[in-house]
């Protein structure tokens, strides 16, 4: 009979199993960088530009010298000296530490004050004296590429414009015969505006030189510390061993601590020239204002159909607004991340997108704010086109979807972008939506309400996203290929200490990945103590981001815990007194197989690591796996929204939050859940609430909560989650797929189209995000799409200097697309700019 442990019992998959780390979090005992204190500690504090674009005419910081307190102050001029002026970013652009020759964006940084408290240092930062010569600001991809605009990049040779890459892929030759088959194109215009991670904490760090070492230590808010301990050794010319980053607890990432940011290379310069600790905590204006942002994507997409809801092809263009530095991290051969990875659920015979990336005066941005590489803005564009398409055929938006999803039979499928889709059920999700919304219900209430003048509407979004970047033949940052790491020491007793490469900043993986070992081995989960964050001691991993930790260095703690496995498997047969080959394992347990009442635990087997093994077998219980993953997981996903909006006022309530989600193996599905929850607020947000914008002066419109909205529990909907439909990824050890990310991906289409749906008989076709409650009143008493392209002051204005028209400025009734007959389609979908 078996003895196997009960792995729910155990904490292993399957079990939601409380967040380990929350007794530390709830209990007021978390380790953030803020709360690290090291003696004889200094403070640094950041001078920023109040200009976007200007040229710096002098720097005089002889009055912050002269305060007490004051140990060092810093400027782009010091900084040259030791070629620091400059840094190299993610993405193979530079990017200035401290400005020289320009400020390129509002609250860049221009100089910093080393001094014995933070109060000292800021005050120090304020009698800083800087002489600036105003530029014409530019803060939008059309005025980017207009003619006679200003060069922001005028530090670069061989940059005559604003143009960071003009990229493309997919068939363009078979898409052109696919919309010339076409009964009917349907075309839209989008814009997903500027948007911030927004973590709670803000970025910081703790620069520690100890000269009598030679060792640099720097605690730090970075969801990558391999990454940054590398860029710390290229950057600063440090040998790679001597750097030790620690990444304590994080309170949240989302994207927004991948990038290298300025603070962190000047408190490292100032600890190394003052030698003691130096520590910078970014505030929520800097946070706000300066690091990474996300999107800021302009669209233009047209579908060929068949009459009968066919997709027969897609072409898209996408002008991406950068900010001032190419600074995001992406994959290095995709220039505009995964943006390809749309449509990748719809069976479509061709596709071609183009690409181009411009520099603008704002800060650097385009970061996956919780998002693989921009597949937030792939899916928005997708389903935000697939539900204008489905309209223009006066087609169910359901049935649109399910005739065109790719089939259960079809995988692996090859999307016409490349990408190889692993496992889905794609169908099923949507029936298990539909039923769970009461779709046929809901349109015949929502039939019977509009008489009454009431207006509600369903949304509905699709999404699957490429997650796990990535395999090392396609996937590298910097050259350095994205693969992961874990180790795992199982000590005497049979507790273990696992490390990965990953860093959580909330999800969770000092829970999750115990599960994973618990489910390998049969130790109890609680046996398995996990830590991340620290270089000195965790493997070589990628980081955290992108919802790559499951796929990569989840499936990096199944191959370890197997490799454990297989020695203990020897250090069993040795204790049975048999051979390997009679030796089976069932969880927790090597039995004979031909007496399966005798048997050895896994403990058993750590012991005799340590005291009883074989001879000649090296002794111990430990080892490390490099997992290259095969291939990406495509994790998908249904969500379903109800609205009702007033017709008098254009505020909308959400009604019902229906969300279908299908990650493969849930490794723990309370975790999961709160994932999907965190995703949908967000995407929420983003369809509600949330932007940054900026005014004609490139300044930053929204950098403090009263404008830039998070929504807290009073503003956000209830949701009912569903778990039914489970795919196991083929390739990944345990059939999990990642899902950090998905809801903040696909939610916010679902919003959007639900309240499009609610007022389908304005015939407007599109509101741009965040569909405040103004931009749903005039498009209901207008009759017109809303744009959202960021405000430009014109020639007409008071005071206008500009005289570029915003993208999408020019749209008119319908102009945001609209069915056209085939043989108008051809036009320059990189010209409806407005320009
Ligand atoms: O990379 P990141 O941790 O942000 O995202 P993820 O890999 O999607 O994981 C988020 C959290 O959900 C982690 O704690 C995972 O272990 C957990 N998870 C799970 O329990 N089951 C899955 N199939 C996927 C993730």
């Amino acid at each position: 009979m078996s003895q196997a442990l009960d792995e729910i019992k155990i904490g292993g998959l399957g079990a939601s199993r409380k967040r380990v780390e929350d007794d530390r979090f709830i209990r007021g005992r978390g380790n953030y960088t803020d709360d690290i204190t090291l003696p004889g500690m200094l403070h640094m504090e950041i001078l920023r530009s109040p200009l976007a674009h200007a040229r710096i005419k002098s720097i005089d910081a002889s009055k912050a010298w002269e305060i007490p307190g004051v140990h060092l102050v810093l400027t782009g001029e010091m900084m040259a000296t030791r070629n620091l002026a400059w840094m190299p970013t993610l993405s193979y652009d530079t990017q200035a530490v401290l400005a020289t020759d320009k400020v390129r964006f509002q609250g860049q940084e221009v100089a910093c004050v080393v001094a014995d408290d933070p109060y000292i240092a800021k005050d120090a930062c304020e009698a800083i004296d800087v002489e600036y010569e105003p530029l014409p600001v530019i803060v939008n991809p059309a005025q980017a590429v207009a003619e006679g605009a200003p060069v922001i990049r005028d530090d670069k040779e061989n940059q005559p414009d604003n143009v960071i890459y003009d990229w493309e892929v997919g068939d363009k030759a078979g898409t052109d015969r696919a919309f010339e088959q076409a009964d009917v194109v349907s075309k839209l215009k989008l814009h997903y505006p500027r948007s911030h991670p927004s973590p709670i904490e803000c970025c910081g760090s703790i620069a520690d030189f100890n000269r009598a070492t030679s060792k640099l230590t720097v605690y730090m808010t970075t969801q990558a510390p391999h990454i940054i301990r590398a860029a710390v050794a290229l950057v600063a010319e440090l040998p790679e061993h001597m750097i030790r980053i620690v990444s304590p607890d994080i309170g949240g990432g989302f994207g927004n601590k991948v990038p290298v940011y300025p603070g962190y290379v000047c408190s490292i310069l100032a600890s190394i020239l003052l030698e003691r600790p130096v520590k910078w905590i970014e505030d929520k204006s800097g946070n706000l204002i300066s690091t990474g942002f996300a999107r800021d994507i302009y669209l233009d997409g047209e579908m060929a159909l068949r009459r009968d809801g066919k997709i027969l092809g897609v072409r898209m263009h996408a002008d991406a607004d950068h900010g001032a530095f190419f600074s995001d991290a992406q994959p290095s051969k995709f220039k505009i991340g995964l943006l390809h990875s749309t449509f990748a659920c719809y069976d479509l015979p061709a596709a071609h997108l183009t690409a181009r990336g411009t520099y603008s005066n704002k800060a650097p941005g385009g970061v996956a704010y919780r998002c693989s590489f921009r597949v937030t803005e792939a899916m928005f564009f997708q389903e935000r086109m697939i539900a204008a398409a489905a309209a223009d055929l006066g087609m169910d938006p359901a049935e649109f979807r399910r005739m065109n999803f790719v089939k259960d039979e079809q995988f692996p499928h090859r999307t016409p972008f490349g990408f190889l889709l692993d496992s889905g059920q794609y169908g099923k999700c949507l029936d298990v939506g539909l039923k769970a919304v009461g779709y046929e219900d809901f349109r015949r209430e929502q039939a019977a309400a509009r008489k009454r003048g009431k207006l509600l509407g369903l949304g509905i979004s699709t999404m699957t996203e490429p997650l796990g970047a990535g395999n090392s033949r396609e996937y590298d940052i910097l050259g350095i290929k994205m693969f992961d790491s874990a180790e795992l020491k199982i000590h005497m007793t049979g507790k273990a200490i696992l490390r990965t490469g990953a860093k959580t900043q909330g999800q969770g993986h000092e829970t999750t990945w115990a599960q994973i070992v618990a489910h390998e081995l049969g130790l109890p989960a609680e046996d398995v103590v996990v830590e991340e964050g620290d270089t000195d001691t965790a493997p070589f991993g990628m980081g955290t981001y992108a919802s790559r930790s499951t796929p990569v260095a989840g499936a990096a703690v199944s191959m370890v815990a197997r490799k454990i496995r297989a020695k203990a498997r020897k250090l069993a047969a040795h204790l049975l007194e048999v051979s390997e080959e009679d030796v089976e394992w069932e969880l927790g347990r090597f039995y004979v197989r031909s007496a399966p009442d005798r048997g050895v635990t896994i403990q058993e087997c750590a012991m005799a690591a340590y005291s009883n093994m074989p001879d000649g077998m090296e002794p111990g219980l430990e080892n490390t796996a490099f997992y290259d993953p095969p291939n990406l997981t495509w994790p998908f996903a249904v969500y379903l929204v109800t609205v009702e909006v007033d017709p008098q006022t254009g505020v909308w309530d959400v009604l019902n939050i229906v969300a279908v989600d299908d990650c493969g193996v849930r490794i723990n599905p309370m975790i999961v859940e709160g994932q999907i929850m965190g995703g949908l607020t967000e995407a929420y947000a983003m369809a509600n609430m949330q932007f940054i914008t900026f005014d004609a002066e490139g300044n930053c419109v929204g950098s403090n909560y009263m404008d830039y909205l998070l929504p807290t529990a009073w503003e956000t909907p209830g949701f009912e989650l569903h778990s039914e439909v489970v795919t196991p990824s083929p390739h990944h050890p345990i059939g999990a797929k990642g899902v950090g990310e998905c809801a903040a991906v696909g939610g916010p289409a679902a919003f959007v189209n639900a309240v499009l749906d609610a007022i389908s008989d304005t015939g407007v076709r599109n509101i741009d995000m965040p569909l405040l409650p103004d931009r749903v009143w005039e498009a209901i008493t207008s009759r017109k799409d809303v744009s959202g392209a960021p405000p430009v002051r014109t020639d007409d204005s008071p005071g206008g200097s500009g005289g570029v028209v915003p993208p999408q400025a020019s749209t008119s009734p319908g102009g945001s697309g609209g069915v056209v007959p085939p043989q108008a389609s051809t036009g320059d979908l990189a010209s409806g700019s407005g320009v």
